[in-house]
């Protein structure tokens, strides 16, 4: 097996560079790719160019596949892949493509475990904005002053799909709010996520709209000062798009977001999602 690794940064994201592009289907790989993302993060593969089909079976190899929103599209012909655009021919629900602008993990509000990791490949990269920022909620936790660290254990925060498209709430047609703002659940997390390796990361971004047992002021921006310190420069990656990029990131550590692009950029990506195995346990 040759692929090959390199840091990107301190403490997140790793490039990776291979002898043949065949060398990244195979158990052994995938076993050694699951690896790095849990240790740096945010897995970069420059313009690998997958097909759907690639993207599925190293989808597969690395852990299983889950569906986590419904098929929106009508040019992919796999069920598992989710077109993120803008393009409302293709997704008819394109408020939830805006939501992706705002800081959030994946799948926090549904009902198993959230994805393991998100995927995904670049098929259409836009001229203008559009870039993918990822935070290391490890790092951050790992990072906080000791007093901090007390002070956010055993606290928890409820979660839901309203609170996170309450930035855009203005912006959805009326005659489809409702029903835009009612998808998912709500859901309580503890803020500190203590993983079963032992590690601990955070359970933070735009879903989180209040904790638990505190003033709804106190406990939101208590919120917003974590997400802000997650996203300081030390411990965030931001990746510019050429066309056939691949990320991988891990969804259980990282809080992520799309810098804002138009429809008119084109801008499309392939998603995929790993299943994941831990609920957020405190
Ligand atoms: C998503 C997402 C980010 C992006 O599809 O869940 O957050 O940059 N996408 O498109
Ligand atoms: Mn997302």
């Amino acid at each position: 097996m040759a692929i090959h690794f390199e840091n990107i940064k301190e403490f997140i994201g790793s490039r990776v560079s291979w002898d043949s592009r065949d060398d990244i289907f195979t158990p052994e790989a995938a076993a050694a790719i699951r690896a790095k993302v849990e240790e740096r993060t945010v897995v970069v593969f420059p313009q690998i160019d997958l097909s759907d089909e690639e993207q599925l079976r190293i989808t597969d190899l690395m852990g299983g596949k889950v569906r986590l929103t419904a098929r929106n599209n009508v040019q992919s012909n796999d069920q598992d892949v989710y077109q993120v655009t803008l393009d409302e021919k293709i997704n008819p629900q394109p408020e939830y493509v805006l939501g992706t602008f705002f800081w959030h993990m994946d799948g926090i509000t549904v009902d198993m475990p959230p994805p393991f990791a998100t995927l995904l490949s670049c098929r259409i990269a836009p001229d203008k904005g559009g870039e993918t920022e990822f935070a290391s909620t490890y790092a951050a936790y790992e990072g906080l002053p000791e007093e901090e660290k007390q002070a956010i254990e055993g606290l928890k925060a409820v979660h839901s799909v309203r609170a996170s498209l309450s930035p855009i709430a203005d912006a959805i047609p009326e005659k489809h709010r409702d029903k835009v703002l009612g998808i998912g659940l709500v859901k309580e997390h503890p803020i500190v996520w203590t993983h079963e390796s032992g590690r601990k990361s955070m359970v933070i971004g735009t879903t989180a709209d209040h904790i638990v047992g505190m003033e709804i002021p106190a406990g939101r921006a208590m919120l917003i000062r974590l997400q802000e310190w997650a996203a300081q420069p030390a411990f965030s990656l931001r990746h510019k798009w050429s066309k056939g990029d691949f990320v991988i990131w891990d969804n259980t550590g990282a809080m992520h977001r799309a810098i804002p692009y138009d429809k008119s950029t084109g801008r499309m990506m392939h998603r995929t999602s790993i299943a994941g195995s831990e609920k957020v346990a405190a």
